[in-house]
C-alpha cells in the first residue's frame, strides 16, 4: 500500500510511518519544510511539501495523488493560538477531504480525542477552542462518501507500546501509549472491511490484532 501521512514528523505520525516501511508499505509525508523533506528521503520515504494549513485543496490533492490511503494525524498542538488551531485540527480534515476526492483517494483515516477528554477538569480556552475544532473535523468528514475511519485515542504517552489496548466504540478517557495507537492505525488499515465507523482507544490488555478482528462482524 502507498499511504499519505499528514502529520508525519508528529509523535504518532513517525511512528506510523516508521512500521509502515518495516513492513514493506511505501509512505510519502507531507511535510512543512525542506528539511523534514530531507529527512524523510533519509530515511526511505517519500516527501511533498505542502502546508494544510495555508495550501489550497488543489495543492494538497497533488501531494496525496497515487495514494491508496490518507492519515490525518496532525495537529496545531495549541501553540499558536485559537487561528492555527482551526486552520490545522478544525479545517484540515476537510481540506485533505476534499482534495482526497479530486485526487481520487477513497480511504481516509483520521486521528482525533475523546469528546469527554478531561471534561472532570476546568481546562483553558485554547483547550476547549481544540475541543470545538476537533469535533467540527469529525462531523465534516463523516458527512464525506470517503472511506473514513476515525480513531480517537486518549491522552497519548511515549512510553513504548505495550502490544495491547482497549479499543471499541465507547471507552473511558485514560492513557494510550503512541507506539500502541500507530499499531492499531496500521492494523486497521490492513481490515479496509472496518469503514466509516468512529473507535475509541485507550491502554488495555487485548492485542491489537486481536482488538481489530473483534471489530469485524
Ligand atoms: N496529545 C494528546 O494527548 C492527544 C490525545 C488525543 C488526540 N491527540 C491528537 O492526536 C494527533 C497526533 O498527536 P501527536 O502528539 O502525535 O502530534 P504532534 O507530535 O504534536 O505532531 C503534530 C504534527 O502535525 C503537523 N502539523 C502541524 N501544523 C501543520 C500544518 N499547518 N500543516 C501540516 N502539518 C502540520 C506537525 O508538523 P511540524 O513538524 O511541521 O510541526 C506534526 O507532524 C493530533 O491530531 C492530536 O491533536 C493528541
Amino acid at each position: 500500500m502507498n499511504i499519505s501521512i499528514v502529520g508525519v514528523t508528529g509523535g504518532v505520525g513517525s511512528r506510523v510511518a516508521q512500521r509502515l516501511r518495516a513492513r514493506g508499505h511505501s509512505v510519502t509525508g507531507i511535510v512543512r519544510r525542506p528539511d523534514q523533506a530531507q529527512e524523510l528521503a533519509r530515511q526511505g520515504a517519500t516527501a511533498k511539501i505542502a502546508d494544510v494549513a495555508v495550501d489550497p485543496v488543489e495543492t494538497m490533492a497533488e501531494s496525496i495523488k497515487g495514494s491508496d490511503i490518507i492519515l490525518f494525524t496532525a495537529g496545531a498542538g495549541g501553540q499558536d493560538g485559537h487561528e492555527a488551531t482551526t486552520a490545522v485540527d478544525g479545517n484540515g480534515p476537510s481540506k485533505v477531504a476534499a482534495a482526497a476526492k479530486v485526487a481520487g483517494v477513497s480511504r481516509f483515516y483520521l486521528v482525533s480525542v475523546f469528546p469527554e477528554a478531561w471534561r472532570e477538569k476546568r481546562m483553558d480556552d485554547d483547550f476547549e477552542h481544540y475541543m470545538v475544532e476537533k469535533k467540527k473535523a469529525e462531523s465534516q468528514l463523516v458527512l464525506t462518501d470517503l472511506d473514513w475511519v476515525i480513531l480517537r485515542p486518549s491522552a497519548l504517552t511515549d512510553e513504548p507500546g505495550a502490544g495491547t489496548v482497549d479499543l471499541g466504540l465507547a471507552k473511558i478517557h485514560r492513557e494510550i501509549r503512541r507506539d500502541d495507537v500507530a499499531e492499531t492505525l496500521i492494523t486497521l488499515m490492513e481490515n479496509p472491511g472496518i469503514t466509516r465507523v468512529i473507535l475509541e482507544a485507550t491502554g488495555g490488555f487485548t492485542p491489537i490484532d486481536e482488538a481489530v478482528a473483534a471489530l469485524i462482524t
